[in-house]
């Protein structure tokens, strides 16, 4: 490849045209932080300064970064072949994938439906849940069940149900019959609580307050993900998770988690519902399903949904849905190789080994200023702040900026400051995030 086809990672001449998305475009712009390479555990910027990767991008490069056997499978796939359509035509690849999936899926969750993205993989697994009634005759269950603080991405269906308020409320257009459970964020029982909380199993029983409103048989699916991440790591209180299956089952109603963030190993098992055994009735899933490298979602679903839609007679398409790059052979090469490297180094449950370790370095902050609380699980955990008085979220932005100045990348969700290192961290990294992250909070004011 002759290099002038290459582009320079240097400083943009113009940084106008890009609209950024979640981003203070102007405030950024202003001072930007613009990565250049990475490696391992670190990215480095255009002005060659090393920043921990304390998020793994953006929960998804769980196997670090720079892996040279996703770089070569990708290569190797484009030159191949750069693309072949999946409507009604086909190509390897997504079906070897597909088989490598159900593989590490929780028993039973074995068709897998491909995305390009977290959103389009909710999107997708709402569309199968109200089909899915329908096609059984079913038909009056229309009504979708969310949470208060849950993130499904940013489709028309992900935003209903999803129940973060400022990506909601200038849309008005959503999908009507929605509600929302009540999130399970409660600092005054739960606060600096090591993994999963023990208070709130019963905020599940809403959902039996929502079924003597609405009937059962108008409601689909209730769609969770089994902890929350972009709200600021809000976990799944103990017997939760439980509750709402024995509850969803009992009723007829189908259970989805959105895995795009624990998906891939994320809290210690290739999927939350292994390391805290419930099994949906669909996952969602991206990210950490290529590590990042090229975008990729996969929606697992059951045997039994996926066979009800396999009647009538065989010339017909069961369901009008899929995207053009719905299995895309590079993607889908990337994915295998990622699978790899995830199962030859033991990453899917490697986040169970680092866990103890993890918890007493992310609670050794909880003495810190304005700290007040601190939750974790697997290889992912938040420090959340206490917020400014009139000016919340400024606090969390400040430890999260200079954070990235002192060399460490952290996220924050206005004062709550969430962590996800890559799953090929080693303890050293943690003492450097954490060093680095307890010596910001201690000057911020
Ligand atoms: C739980 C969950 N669902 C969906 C999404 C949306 O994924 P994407 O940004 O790839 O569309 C995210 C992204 O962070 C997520 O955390």
């Amino acid at each position: 490849m002759s290099s002038d086809r290459i582009y320079p990672a240097q400083r943009p001449e113009s940084m106008d045209a890009f609209w950024m998305p979640f981003t203070a475009n102007r405030q950024y712009k202003q001072r930007p932080r613009l990565l250049a390479s990475a490696e391992g555990m670190y990215y480095v910027d255009v002005d060659g300064r090393q920043v921990l990767d304390g998020t793994a991008g953006l929960w998804c490069c769980n196997a670090g970064h720079g892996r040279r056997e996703i770089a070569e499978a990708v290569s190797t796939q484009i030159q191949q072949m750069d693309f072949a359509p999946t409507f009604q035509m086909g190509h390897p690849l997504p079906f070897t994938l597909a088989e490598r999936l159900v593989e590490i899926a929780p028993a039973g969750l074995n068709r897998v439906f491909f995305t390009n993205s977290g959103s389009e993989s909710v999107d997708t697994a709402l569309k199968i849940a109200l089909a899915y009634h329908r096609a059984r005759g079913d038909s009056s269950r229309t009504r979708l069940i969310g949470r208060e603080l849950g993130y499904h991405g940013v489709g028309f269906g992900g935003i209903s149900v999803g129940g973060m308020a400022n990506n909601r409320k200038a849309f008005s257009a959503q999908l009507p019959g929605v509600d929302h459970l009540p999130h399970t964020l409660d600092l005054g029982r739960n606060a600096f609580t090591r993994g999963l909380p023990q208070h709130g199993a019963e905020l599940a029983d809403s959902l039996e307050r929502m079924i003597q409103l609405h009937g059962a048989e108008n409601i689909a699916a209730v769609i969770v993900e089994p902890l929350s991440g972009s709200a600021g790591v809000i976990l799944p209180p103990l017997g939760y998770l439980q509750r709402l299956r024995e509850i969803t089952r009992a009723h007829g109603i189908l259970l989805i988690f959105d895995e795009v963030i624990t998906g891939y190993g994320r809290v210690g098992e290739p999927f939350a519902a292994q390391r805290w055994g419930v099994t949906p009735d669909i996952i969602t899933t991206a990210k950490g399903l290529t590590n990042g490298a090229i975008p990729m979602g996969a929606v697992f679903v059951s045997d039994a949904i996926h066979d009800a839609f396999m009647h009538g007679p065989d010339n017909l398409i069961e369901f009008f849905h899929g995207y053009t790059y719905s299995g895309h052979p590079v993607a889908a090469a990337a994915a295998l190789a990622t699978l790899d490297i995830y199962q030859r180094d033991g990453l899917l449950t490697r986040a169970q080994d680092l866990e103890q370790y993890w918890e007493d370095a992310l609670h050794s902050l909880g003495d810190h200023p304005n700290v007040i609380d601190i939750r974790n699980t697997g290889l992912v955990g938040a420090v959340h702040l206490a917020s400014r008085d009139g000016a919340p979220g400024t606090r969390g932005y400040d430890v999260f900026e200079e954070c990235f100045w002192q060399g460490a990348m952290v996220r924050c969700t206005g004062d709550i400051i969430a962590m996800s290192p890559p799953l090929i961290a080693e303890k050293e990294h943690i003492d450097q995030l954490i060093e680095i992250l307890g010596r910001v909070i201690n000057k911020a004011n």
